[in-house]
């Protein structure tokens, strides 16, 4: 495994995609203090504060590949629980969540050639920034480590525990933060019942079960 740390670079992203320039597949972590064009999901921005975790690394795709960001989800939930008992909650598909649905992570997923990079952002301390997306809450873990030995850590308990497709849905819906609740999601309001074989949101509504594929999951108003 090789680790570059770095002071501050545009996006761990993009730096890992330069980085794996052949396309093979290597094992690369990049972690770095200060991203000046962080990404998030969607075509968003990513800001974090001045403690908080900024990593990318290159994985080997689950054999079902649309599973592998929600298989990490779960490995960096099992990660805090085993190493800090912190309890930290996912929510469709792809945030960390605490203290009663705030979010405090995310993790974004990109594929390039025979490498999936994985994107992960944590806060911790204290959010001393304006946060760009006012729809969602927004909170931090204790400072529990540092920016570039934390990032090792939960990588190595990544490649050590990869999860087969089967256990993924399972463990998934186990830890998460909305199961069984109301929740709105593309302008469709129904009960999230778990997620289907390939990761996908099961949303039962009058109408049957649903499948969703990609959008952005909200807590319907008083659930
Ligand atoms: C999300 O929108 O919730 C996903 C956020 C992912 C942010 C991380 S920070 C490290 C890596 N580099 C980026 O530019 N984005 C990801």
């Amino acid at each position: 495994m090789h680790h570059i740390h770095l002071n501050q670079c545009t996006s761990t992203q993009d730096y890992l995609k330069n980085y794996l320039q052949d396309g093979s597949f290597q094992e690369v972590l990049i972690s770095c203090q200060e991203q000046t064009e962080g990404k998030g999901r969607q075509g968003k921005n990513w800001i974090q504060g001045k403690n908080s975790l900024a990593f990318s690394f290159s994985l080997k795709p689950n054999p079902l590949v649309s599973l592998t960001s929600l298989e990490i989800g779960v490995l960096i939930s099992l990660f805090f629980k085993n190493n800090f008992s912190l309890d930290i909650k996912l929510k469709w598909p792809n945030d960390l969540m605490i203290f009663d649905f705030k979010k405090c992570g995310g993790i974004l997923c990109q594929t390039f050639e025979k490498n999936l990079l994985v994107g992960v952002g944590i806060n911790l301390g204290e959010i001393d920034f304006s946060p760009t997306d006012l729809s969602v809450e927004i909170a931090a873990l204790p400072i529990i480590g540092n920016q570039k030995d934390l990032p090792e850590e939960i990588y190595k308990f990544i490649l050590k525990n990869r999860l087969p497709a089967e256990a993924v849905k399972p463990l998934w819906e186990g830890l998460c933060a909305h199961l069984n609740q109301e929740v709105i999601i593309e302008n469709e309001r129904g009960l999230f019942v778990g997620i289907g074989e390939s990761g996908e949101l099961l949303l039962k509504t009058d109408l049957g079960i649903k499948k969703i594929f990609s959008g952005s999951l909200f807590l319907s108003p008083g659930s």
